[in-house]
C-alpha cells in the first residue's frame, strides 16, 4: 500500500522533529521542510541517526508564496500537514511585533492557499498554543477546550488567537475540502532518549527547562526563578510541562483522525488542550530534575516576569478520549532526557 505522504513546516525545530520521529514510526512519508530561522541542518543529521532514513527536505520559508508553490509543485500528493514553523519567542514578539505578524501569519496563509487550490483536499494540524486562554478564572482550572480566550498577552499569543480564526474562517469555506484541527500546547520539555534531537535554544534560553540544564552543566552562574510572590502554594508560577515526545505522538493521532475523515464535518475546527493534567510550580520543577538527575541547580529568586500567567494547566480529557491519547511519562525520565541531551550537546558524555 502507498504510504501517505505527510508535511511537515518547521520539522527541523524542537517539536517538528520529535513529531518526525513519530509519524515515521506510525509509517508514514514526510517532508520536512524549514528555512533554519530557529534550528540548524544538524538536525536532519539526528533524525537520520533515529529513523535510519533521510526524509525528503526542502529548504524554504512558508511565508513566501513562490517557495511553498514550489513545494507543492514538486509534492502534489501531500495528504495532509502539520504546520509548526512559526516565530515562538514571547519577549522578542513584543518588541519585533511586525516579524511575528508577518512571519507567524503569512506562513499559515501560504500554506493554505497551496492546500484551498482547486483539485486539492486535505488536512492540517495547526500548532496552537495554551497562551489562547490567558490566565484562566480559578473555576476554569484546569482549563479545558470550553474555557473562553482572553485578550493575548504579546503578540506571539495574538499570531495563534488570529491563526485559529483563520483556521476557522477558511476551514469553513472549504466545506469538507480542507480539515483542521488545532492542537493547544502547554509546556513542552524534554529530548528524544537518544539524545541525537532536543531543544537547542540561540542565545540565552528564554524557557524554564533549557535555561535550567544550562545551569545544571555550568554554562549559566544560576537560574532566574520570576517571581515567590504568586497565589500558588510556593508563590512562583504553574505550569502542564510536557514530555516532547509524548507531545509529539498526539500530532499522529491527530493526523490519523484527519484522513480517516472523522472530523472537520461541514467545516469545523477541532481544538484539543495537549497537556499532562498536573500542574508543577518553577521551584518544583528545579527540585525535580535535581532529583532526577542527582545534579546541583544553583538559583535566586528575583522579581516576576512582565507578561507570565499566574498558573495554567491543562484538562486534557477530551485530546485522551477523542484521540486515544496521553502524556504518560514519567516526570523523572522526561528530566533525565533532557538532562542527557544537554550533556550530549555540550559534549560531554
Ligand atoms: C510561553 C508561552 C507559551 C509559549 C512558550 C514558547 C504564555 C503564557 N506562555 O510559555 O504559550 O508556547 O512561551 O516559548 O505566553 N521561568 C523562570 N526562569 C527562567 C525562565 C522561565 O522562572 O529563566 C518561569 C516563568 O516565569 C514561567 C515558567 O518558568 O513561570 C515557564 O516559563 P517558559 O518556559 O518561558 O514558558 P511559558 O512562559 O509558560
Amino acid at each position: 500500500m502507498k504510504r501517505e505522504k505527510i508535511l511537515v513546516t518547521g520539522g527541523a525545530g524542537y517539536i517538528g522533529a520529535h513529531t518526525v520521529v513519530e509519524l515515521d514510526l506510525a509509517g508514514f512519508e514526510v517532508v520536512i521542510v524549514d528555512n533554519f530561522s530557529n534550528s540548524t541542518p544538524d538536525v536532519l543529521d539526528g533524525l537520520e541517526g533515529i529513523t535510519g532514513k533521510r526524509h525528503h527536505f526542502m529548504e524554504l520559508d512558508c511565508s513566501d508564496r513562490e517557495d511553498m508553490k514550489m513545494l507543492f509543485a514538486k509534492h502534489p500528493d501531500i495528504s495532509a500537514a502539520i504546520h509548526f514553523a512559526a516565530y515562538k519567542a514571547v519577549g522578542e514578539s513584543v518588541e519585533k511585533p511586525l516579524d511575528y505578524y508577518r512571519n507567524n501569519l503569512d506562513s499559515l496563509l501560504c500554506l493554505l492557499y497551496e492546500m484551498t487550490k482547486e483539485g486539492r483536499s486535505g488536512g492540517l494540524v495547526f500548532s496552537s498554543s495554551c497562551t489562547v486562554y490567558g490566565q484562566p478564572a480559578s473555576e476554569n482550572l484546569p482549563v479545558s477546550e470550553m474555557a473562553p480566550l482572553q485578550p493575548a498577552t504579546s503578540p506571539y499569543g495574538r499570531t495563534k488567537q488570529i491563526c485559529e480564526d483563520i483556521l476557522t474562517d477558511v476551514a469553513k469555506a472549504s466545506g469538507d475540502k480542507l480539515r483542521a484541527i488545532a492542537l493547544r500546547y502547554f509546556n513542552p520539555i524534554g529530548a528524544h532518549p537518544s539524545a541525537l534531537i532536543g531543544e537547542l535554544p540561540r542565545g540565552v534560553p528564554q524557557n524554564l527547562l533549557p535555561f535550567v540544564t544550562q545551569t545544571a552543566i555550568g554554562l549559566r552562574k544560576e537560574l532566574s526563578v520570576f517571581g515567590n510572590d504568586y497565589n500558588t502554594p510556593d508563590g512562583s508560577c504553574i505550569r502542564d510541562y510536557i514530555y516532547v515526545c509524548d507531545l509529539a505522538k498526539a500530532h499522529v493521532r491527530a493526523v490519523e483522525r484527519l484522513l480517516e475523515k472523522r472530523t472537520g464535518k461541514g467545516g469545523e475546527v477541532e481544538y484539543f488542550n495537549l497537556g499532562t493534567g498536573v500542574g508543577l510550580s518553577v521551584l518544583e520543577v528545579v527540585n525535580k530534575f535535581m532529583d532526577a538527575t542527582g545534579v546541583d541547580v544553583p538559583y535566586k529568586i528575583v522579581g516576576r516576569r512582565a507578561g507570565d500567567v499566574e498558573k495554567v494547566w491543562a484538562d486534557p480529557s477530551k485530546a485522551n478520549e477523542v484521540l486515544g491519547w496521553k502524556a504518560d511519562t514519567p516526570l523523572e525520565d522526561v528530566f533525565k532526557s533532557a538532562w542527557l541531551w544537554e550533556k550530549r550537546v555540550r559534549r560531554k558524555l
